[in-house]
C-alpha cells in the first residue's frame, strides 16, 4: 500500500518495519530519494579492540547504532565470562554519560571451552553468542578451534540453551584457493554441522559468496547471515585499482562481481535471515601498509551511510530498515530499538584518517565522498 503524506511517500512494509522515504518532488516517483527515516540500527558484528583505541572507534558506532555484537578476538582472546564482562566495562567506560549504546558481548570458542562456561555466560545476561574462528583463519584467530570435532559437546550445549554460534566460515587449508575458502567451508564444515545439530542457531558472518547466500536461504530459520557494507559495495577489483590496495584487504577477501550481486540481492530481498554486521575492523596504518598487511576494513565512521548507498544502488532503500534495524534483533530475541534516525542524501568527504594510538586509522573511502549523511 502506498499512502501519500505531506511531502512524503510511505513505502512497503517489511514485517513490522515501515519507514518513510521523502522524494525531492512530490508525486514524481522517478526523482531521487532525499531523506529516509528508519528505526535506530544495530551492528551485529563489530571489532572495537581495546585500550586507547576504544575511545575513537566506539564513538563512531555509538553515534548512530543502538547496540553492537562485540567480537572477542583480542590478544589474549575473550574466552570466559569474567573477561567478557570486564571488556564490556571498558567499553562502557569510554561512552559519554548520556549514551544509550549497548555492547553485546561474545565468547571466543577454543578447543578447551567448556559447556558450563557458556551456560555461565548466558546467565550473565550480557553475553549473547559464541564466536567460532577456525584456528589461524584471520586476525587473532590463533587460539581458535583446530577441529570442529573437539567442540561438539559445547556446540550441543549451545543448541540446548539457544545461544547463537557466530561462524567465521573459511577453511584454513593452504591447498584451497583463498577465493574458494568460504564455499569449501560450507561443504566440509558448515553443512555437516547444521545437519548434525539442526536446532543450533548459526550466523554465517560476513557472507561473501553466492554459495554462502544459497546455503543460508536453503537452511532452516535457525540459520542466518550478516553482510558487510564493503562486501556489498566492492568486488575484488577494488584490491587492485591502479596498484595494490591494502586498505581493501579483509577476510573473507572480496570476491567476483557475481558474488557481490548475490550479496546485494540477499541484503535487499527482505529475507529476515540477512542482517547488518559491519565487521568494521580497525588496524593501524602501519599494520595495513606493510609487507604482510593485516586483514580488515574500517567502516564504523560511515557504516549506516555506506549501507544506504548500497541499498540505493539496488533501488531498495525501502528495505534498509528491516535489514539494519529489525531482523538482527529478531534473530537474537532482543527488542527492536524504539527511536529513529534519519539519513539525508548529502555527500560529505571522509577524512584522510583518524588518530589511533601513536599511529593513524585509515577509513573506507578516505578522502572521498559518501553519498548519505545521518541528520
Ligand atoms: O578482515 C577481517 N578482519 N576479518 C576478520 O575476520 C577479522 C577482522 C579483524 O579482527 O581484523
Ligand atoms: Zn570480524
Amino acid at each position: 500500500m502506498i499512502c501519500v503524506l505531506v511531502g512524503q511517500v510511505k513505502v512497503k512494509n517489511v514485517g513490522n518495519c515501515c519507514k518513510s522515504v521523502e522524494k525531492s518532488t512530490e508525486n514524481d516517483r522517478n526523482t531521487a530519494t532525499v531523506k529516509i527515516t528508519i528505526r535506530r540500527p544495530d551492528d551485529w558484528h563489530l571489532h572495537v579492540r581495546d585500550g586507547t583505541v576504544l575511545q575513537t572507534v566506539v564513538a563512531h558506532t555509538a553515534q548512530h547504532f543502538g547496540r553492537a555484537i562485540i567480537m572477542p578476538n583480542l590478544k589474549p582472546a575473550v574466552t570466559d565470562t569474567a573477561s567478557a564482562l570486564a571488556y564490556r566495562d571498558r567499553i562502557l567506560a569510554v561512552l559519554p554519560a548520556d549514551s544509550r549504546f549497548e555492547p553485546l558481548m561474545t565468547l571466543y570458542l577454543t578447543d578447551n571451552t567448556r559447556s558450563d562456561e557458556v551456560r555461565k555466560a548466558q546467565a550473565s545476561g550480557h553475553i549473547h553468542a559464541v564466536k567460532y574462528y577456525p584456528a589461524g583463519a584471520t586476525t587473532n584467530a590463533d587460539s581458535g578451534v583446530t577441529d570442529i570435532g573437539n567442540v561438539m559437546p559445547v556446540l550441543e550445549t549451545l543448541q540446548e540453551i539457544g545461544m547463537p554460534l557466530l561462524v567465521h566460515g573459511e577453511v584454513t587449508d593452504p591447498a584451497v584457493d583463498v577465493f574458494d575458502r568460504e564455499a569449501v567451508f560450507i561443504d566440509r564444515v558448515l553443512a555437516p554441522l547444521a545437519a548434525r545439530l539442526p536446532d543450533l542457531r548459526l550466523v554465517l558472518e560476513h557472507v561473501s559468496t553466492r554459495q554462502g547466500v544459497e546455503f543460508v536461504v536453503d537452511s532452516s530459520e535457525r540459520v542466518a547471515a550478516t553482510l558487510t557494507a564493503h562486501h556489498l559495495l566492492m568486488n575484488r577489483n577494488a584490491l587492485f585499482t591502479g596498484g595494490i590496495r591494502p586498505h581493501h584487504y579483509c577476510l573473507p577477501v572480496l570476491k567476483r562481481e557475481q558474488h557481490r550481486l548475490a550479496l546485494l540481492d540477499a541484503a535487499t530481498s527482505g529475507n529476515p535471515k540477512f542482517f547488518l554486521g559491519t565487521d568494521s575492523a580497525p588496524h593501524a596504518r602501519s599494520a595495513k601498509e606493510n609487507s604482510c598487511g593485516c586483514a580488515g576494513l574500517y567502516t564504523a565512521h560511515a557504516a549506516i551511510e555506506l549501507y544506504a548507498e548500497a541499498f540505493e544502488q539496488a533501488g531498495a532503500l525501502d528495505r534498509l530498515e528491516g535489514f539494519a534495524s529489525c531482523f538482527g534483533a529478531d534473530f537474537y530475541g532482543l527488542p527492536r530499538n524504539e527511536d529513529r534516525i534519519s539519513l539525508v542524501k548529502t555527500p560529505w568527504q571522509v577524512p584522510a584518517d583518524y588518530p589511533l594510538d601513536n599511529d593513524r586509522l585509515v577509513p573506507m573511502r578516505c578522502g572521498e565522498t559518501v553519498d548519505w549523511m545521518v541528520e
